[in-house]
């Protein structure tokens, strides 16, 4: 099983290769190179002779403030401009790598062999960084796509259902954002945790050739890349409300189901739309049926804190709320809303049904 393929960016082509065996092949030329490897996977990257630098994959560690003593550790290992920076690991060591790449010495090249299924499916390509700044989470970022990235299957089978789950809810996400043809092939794959290899390549093909059509038209997050966001606004203010107990691809789900709901009690369907988009909230609903436990803390939380957090979000303007919903007949489209009463009402609304049927399941 071996797929490649190039994206095209502003910094030029790079090519992502999917199959097994491939983070051995990362080592292969006579580069100088230095690993930022998430601490707990030591162990499957015990052949590296390169220096390494482990990092426990944390949101404190992703923050601005912990930047600068791995800023450091590269120079301690003798980086120059020339140096090339491996990073093994899920969405955080990613962002950690992307930062450090752009900014050690105005830029290097970097490699990313992307060790969770979200990192897999989704954040690997389209060069983003986003870094927290004290409790203020992706406050900061920049692009600075990588040379090239290399999926290995191998680092599917230590991640538990849990994990594996929230990877799929970005690959929905990314297929029922690009329309209805790539949502029917998404889910002809039958996507369910656990993933068996086949299973598991074919989704993080189709999901990585889906989102490579919204990052080529959009590099920049200016119109099309930003129907991505769906389900990020309501799962952030999830995740953070609850401390990031839910982890993000599951607050991701958790928001689709809210966003969903939103258009529910907005009046934002047609009948045949709300046939496409219960489609969707069905198979939201069957990945998150066994995680119970996992939602647990959220009928706890008040809608009324849930809409503070999700006011923090960096995608709404002084006076309008940004929300992706799905509208009419289910397409999505980023809705700008005013901040009135009414608005905030619909929300709470959307944060306590959405909540309801992510933990108690129905419609
Ligand atoms: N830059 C982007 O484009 C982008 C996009 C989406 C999400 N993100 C960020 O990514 C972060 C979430 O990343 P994530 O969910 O990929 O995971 P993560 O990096 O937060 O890791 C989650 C847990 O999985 C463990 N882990 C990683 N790989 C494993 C493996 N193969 N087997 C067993 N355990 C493994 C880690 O040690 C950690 O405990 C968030 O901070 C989010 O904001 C960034």
């Amino acid at each position: 099983m071996r797929a490649s393929f190039d994206i095209n960016s502003s910094t030029g082509i790079y090519r992502v290769s999917l199959g097994e065996g491939l983070v051995q092949e990362v080592t292969a030329s006579d580069a100088h190179r230095i690993f930022i490897v998430d601490r707990h996977l030591l162990p499957q990257v015990a052949f590296v002779s390169d220096p390494i630098i482990a990092v426990d994959a944390s949101e404190a560690n992703k923050s601005l403030e912990r930047i600068a003593p791995i800023i450091e550790a590269l120079k301690h290992h003798g980086a120059t401009r020339e140096t090339e920076i491996v990073a093994v690991g899920g969405g955080i060591i990613q962002d950690i790598a992307t930062f450090v790449a752009s900014i050690y010495m105005r830029g290097l090249r970097w490699h990313y062999c992307p060790t969770t299924l979200l990192g897999m499916v989704d954040s690997c390509i389209g060069g983003k960084s986003s870094i927290n700044v004290g409790a203020l989470k992706n406050l900061v970022g920049n692009f600075h796509p990588p040379a090239s990235i290399l999926i290995d299957l191998a680092f599917v089978h230590s991640l538990s259902p849990e994990q594996q789950t929230s990877g799929l809810m970005e690959s929905v996400k990314i297929c029922y954002a690009r329309g209805a043809e790539a949502f029917a092939d998404y889910l002809a794959l039958r996507p369910t945790a656990p993933l068996q290899t086949d299973t598991a390549f074919a989704i993080i093909e189709q999901s990585l050739t889906t989102k490579k059509w919204f990052i080529e038209v959009d590099e920049f997050d200016q119109a099309e890349r930003l129907l991505l966001n769906f389900g990020h606004t309501f799962g952030h203010a999830v995740e953070s409300a609850t401390h990031f107990a839910i982890p993000h691809g599951i607050a991701v789900g958790v928001g689709i189901l809210m966003a969903y709901k939103y258009a529910e009690v907005a009046s934002l369907l047609s009948p045949a739309g709300e046939e496409r988009a219960r489609r969707l909230v069905d198979h939201v609903q069957a990945l998150l049926q066994p995680l119970r436990h996992t939602l647990a803390p959220l009928i706890r939380i008040d809608a009324e804190v849930l809409l503070k957090h999700f006011e923090s979000d960096k995608k709404h303007s002084q006076s309008h709320y940004r929300v992706i919903v799905p509208v009419e007949d289910g397409e999505l489209q980023r809705l700008s809303v005013p901040r009135s009463a009414i608005i905030q009402a619909l929300i709470c609304n959307a944060f306590a049904l959405g909540a309801g049927i992510a933990v108690r399941g129905g419609i």
